[in-house]
């Protein structure tokens, strides 16, 4: 299954952002053996909860973008660089919701289409109930003391699920400040391997935001978009393995119809 969520206990901390930077570092990344990554156009999608969120001007949009919903007429759909983008913003009320995830591919464990799904600090049933769908949660906290004060909460909530498949993410992080370093350096040795990366505090996000323009094209030196870059690549990763290993284990499941003597001729002349 390919659904990556994205979802914060606190607001503000760059979830959004990192959100569509995944959808667009993960639509670049290319499976050296065809099947592993997600790769290509259109295997890619990025969808929102929020009306309200930066999704569209992420993307390169101008705000008043409306985003369509999953199940809207193909003329409606919104597509850049090769990602389609949707908003569901009753999903938590929607009972077909989940359903039509699974009709569209994405919580297929051998399917290679993706789905970037961010959801806002405030929306955390909606965050809890897709969690149990996910391949991976990722989560951006800021290298702040509230922050900090939400790790024993957000590990506890997490329990044994979160434990393998939630990876934290430092966002919007001022190395300049020796309070936030701090912060950092002690979020490492309580996550360990579990925090996948940081985001440094760039202030040409907000900037190419301003001049509605992508990131990638108003500051392509941007700190923050080479650490979104490096974030992506560790998640397509996981989403690789993930992949491979739900294929290895279909394939196990349907070796004994296959090996039976019905399927093998020869088997079955020799018994
Ligand atoms: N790396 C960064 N450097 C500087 N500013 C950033 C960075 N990432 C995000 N921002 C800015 O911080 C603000 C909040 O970011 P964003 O909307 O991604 O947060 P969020 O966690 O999704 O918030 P919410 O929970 O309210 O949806 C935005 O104005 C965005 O431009
Ligand atoms: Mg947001």
């Amino acid at each position: 299954m390919a659904l990556v969520l994205c979802h914060s206990l606190k607001g503000g901390v760059g979830a959004t952002f990192l959100a569509a930077h995944l959808a667009m570092g993960l639509s670049q990344l290319e499976g050296s053996d065809g099947v592993a990554s997600p790769r290509g156009s259109g295997d890619v999608a990025l969808m929102t909860t929020s009306t309200s969120d930066l999704t569209p001007l992420h993307l390169g949009l101008p705000p008043a973008q409306r985003l369509p919903s999953m199940g809207s007429l193909a003329e409606a759909s919104v597509l850049v660089n090769g990602i389609n983008l949707y908003c569901e913003p009753n999903a938590l009320a929607d009972a077909d919701f989940l359903p039509r995830l699974e009709d569209a591919g994405y919580l297929s464990a051998a399917s290679n289409r993706t789905l970037v799904i961010d959801v806002p600090a405030g929306e955390r049933m909606l965050a809890r109930r897709l969690m149990a769908h996910a391949t991976v949660h990722v989560c951006p906290l800021m290298a702040s003391p509230d922050c900090l004060a939400l790790l024993p909460q957000l590990l506890d909530e997490a329990g044994d699920w979160g434990a393998a498949r939630t990876a934290y993410v430092i966002g919007k992080l001022d190395e300049t400040r020796k309070l936030a370093r701090h912060v950092a350096a002690f979020a490492r040795e309580v996550l360990g391997d579990r925090l996948i990366g940081k985001i440094r505090n760039d202030q040409a996000v907000p900037e190419a935001l301003a001049m509605l323009q992508l990131l990638s094209r108003y500051a392509p030196a941007s700190a923050a978009l080479a650490d979104a870059r490096l974030i992506a690549d560790t998640v397509g990763m996981i989403l690789a393995e993930e992949r491979q290993a739900a294929l290895a284990s279909e394939e196990q499941a349907a070796a004994p119809i296959s090996s039976g003597p019905a399927a093998r001729p020869g088997a079955s002349r020799a018994a």
